[in-house]
């Protein structure tokens, strides 16, 4: 029956609700684009997270899409010795579960089922051993962008084939020419994880290192947002191909419109267009201390524009929580701010954040540069200034700031550790200037940004680079079978 060729791709992401909606997105983006796809999401559930309930999500049912729970295994037992290793060693764990799951699903199919590859997400590189077993090849599916990607090849070329210890350039003052960066990057913006004693470091190479057994790597970004990365990958015979299909947008889940929603909607709707300037650290991102609250306080009343703060309060206790919100805010704002600003600024705790980005009365955002919302900013069409706070974000800053020229610096090099501390007090100063420069009217920024705009919508519509790409990767699962 040719004509009818099917091909069947088993998905694993990792353990949580994140990972599991980028792929749920993921999955649908192919879906949409091939009857020929079918798609099972094989779900591994974080039983060291329970609250974190993977099955808050709504996959939206279809034919060709299913999930399939993973059973759990007893993760309770691992040693800790460093977030990284435990994750590790958790999914090296569930490696027999999903083994019986594939067997399953091709007892159940027939031999014609045309298993055709597993796509995991980067840290499930040890399921690249159980599709060895069943002779199919392994695609990657990688959150961050291409220019993140080509720093962790470059980190694990240098450690691997040129014997370099990359420790030492924690603290260095140099700047590295690093391929997938069209400038040289100064390596205080390295992520901090690169260094991390624990034994972090090395496993973070590692996972990089086995990237390179994969078959392709589809990364959530755009050609024309990242042409320079896209090519220097491109040009490397060590990285299997690169397909850039997204922006792949999380858009906001509608069980979140409620009160607080309403409320954020039509204060935005009372102001004038362009007038707001957003300010969101990502959803981990807080301040330990309360003198950095204050400071940002006195920028935002000094600048004289409008704003709309999303402002979390640092978890108490266990260090990987996320932040919650303050039952006062009167107790971390200076005196009396709320009063005075009541006509020019809202102070908020969550944030809608695709939603604001896309109020005509947001004219600006001050981010951490996290690489969704890089990419909710580009797709708004706002510009940004940069306050990045762990993980690449400081390298996407660096992108965003001297690359592509569609963000001011607020601060580069902070950096927040994830124990919770930060390098850095960013003085009021300091930040009043960026968010000056930042809400400039027919900026170079503004103009850059629009354009970015325009372009990242380009890239989802017919013949546009990201569904080009997504036709490549399909054409490449379909030879598996064929
Ligand atoms: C982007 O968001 C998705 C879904 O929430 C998450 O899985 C992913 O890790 C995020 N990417 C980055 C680079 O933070
Ligand atoms: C999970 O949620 C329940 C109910 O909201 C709470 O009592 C419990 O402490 C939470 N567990 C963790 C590990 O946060
Ligand atoms: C960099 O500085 C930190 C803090 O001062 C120190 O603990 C670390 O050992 C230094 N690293 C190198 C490679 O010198
Ligand atoms: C504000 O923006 C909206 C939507 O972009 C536009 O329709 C409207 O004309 C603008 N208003 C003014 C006063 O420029
Ligand atoms: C896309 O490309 C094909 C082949 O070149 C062409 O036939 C088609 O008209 C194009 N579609 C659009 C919307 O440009």
């Amino acid at each position: 029956m040719s004509g009818e060729t099917k091909a069947e791709l088993v998905f694993i992401p990792s353990p949580g609700r994140g990972h599991l909606l980028a792929t749920v997105d993921m999955a649908k983006l192919l879906i949409d684009s091939d009857e020929r796809l079918f798609i099972t999401v094989l779900v591994i559930k974080p039983s060291f997270d329970p609250n974190s309930s993977s099955h808050s999500y709504s996959p939206e049912s279809n034919s060709r899409t299913r999930f399939i729970d993973i059973t759990n295994v007893d993760s309770l037992s691992l040693p800790m010795s460093s977030p990284l290793a435990f994750l590790q060693q958790f999914i090296e764990n569930h490696k027999d579960p999903v083994r019986n799951s594939v067997t399953k699903i091709i007892q159940d199919f027939g031999p014609n089922c045309g298993l055709a590859g597993f796509v995991i997400d980067m840290f499930c590189t040890a399921m690249i051993d159980v599709a060895n077993e069943f002779d199919v090849p392994t695609y990657m599916f990688f959150t961050s962008g291409a220019s993140a990607l080509g720093l962790m090849y470059h980190f694990q070329g240098l450690r691997d084939y040129q014997n370099q210890d990359v420790t030492v350039y924690q603290n260095s003052s140099e700047e590295l020419s690093i391929p997938s960066y069209k400038f040289p990057v100064p390596a205080k913006l390295l992520p901090a994880l690169m260094f991390d004693e624990d034994g972090g470091s090395s496993l973070f190479l590692d996972y990089a290192k086995r990237f390179r057994e994969t078959k392709g790597i589809i990364v959530n970004t755009f050609l024309e947002l990242e042409s320079h990365a896209m090519k220097s990958l491109s040009q490397d015979d060590n990285v299997p191909p690169v397909y850039s299909v997204g922006p792949i947008l999380h858009s906001d889940n509608q069980n979140d419109r409620n009160l607080k929603y309403d409320e954020i909607m039509k204060w935005l709707d009372e102001q004038p267009n362009s007038s707001v300037v957003f300010l969101c650290f990502g959803s981990r991102g807080c301040f330990d201390d309360e003198n950095q609250v204050k400071e940002i306080a006195v920028a935002l009343e000094h600048s004289g524009h409008r704003f709309l703060w999303s402002l979390r309060k640092p978890a108490i206790g266990h260090k990987f929580r996320t932040p919650g919100e303050y039952d006062n805010l009167e107790e971390v704002l200076p005196e009396g701010f709320l009063e005075r600003n009541a006509g020019i600024g809202k102070v908020i705790g969550w944030a809608p954040q695709i939603a604001v980005l896309s109020h005509r009365a947001v004219g600006g955002f001050v981010s951490h540069c996290g690489w969704n919302s890089t990419l909710e900013s580009m797709w708004c069409g706002v510009p940004m200034a940069v306050w990045p706070m762990s993980a690449e974000q400081q390298m996407n800053a660096f992108l965003l700031v001297k690359d592509l020229r569609v963000a001011v610096e607020i601060k580069m090099d902070y950096q927040r550790n994830l124990m919770g501390g930060s390098n850095m007090i960013v003085k009021a100063e300091e930040i009043e200037n960026g968010i000056r420069r930042l809400m400039q009217p027919q900026s170079e920024i503004r103009v850059n940004v629009e354009a970015m705009k325009l372009k990242s919508r380009m890239a989802l519509v017919e013949n546009g680079s990201s569904l080009d790409f997504v036709g490549r990767f399909i054409q490449n699962v379909m030879n598996n079978i064929s």
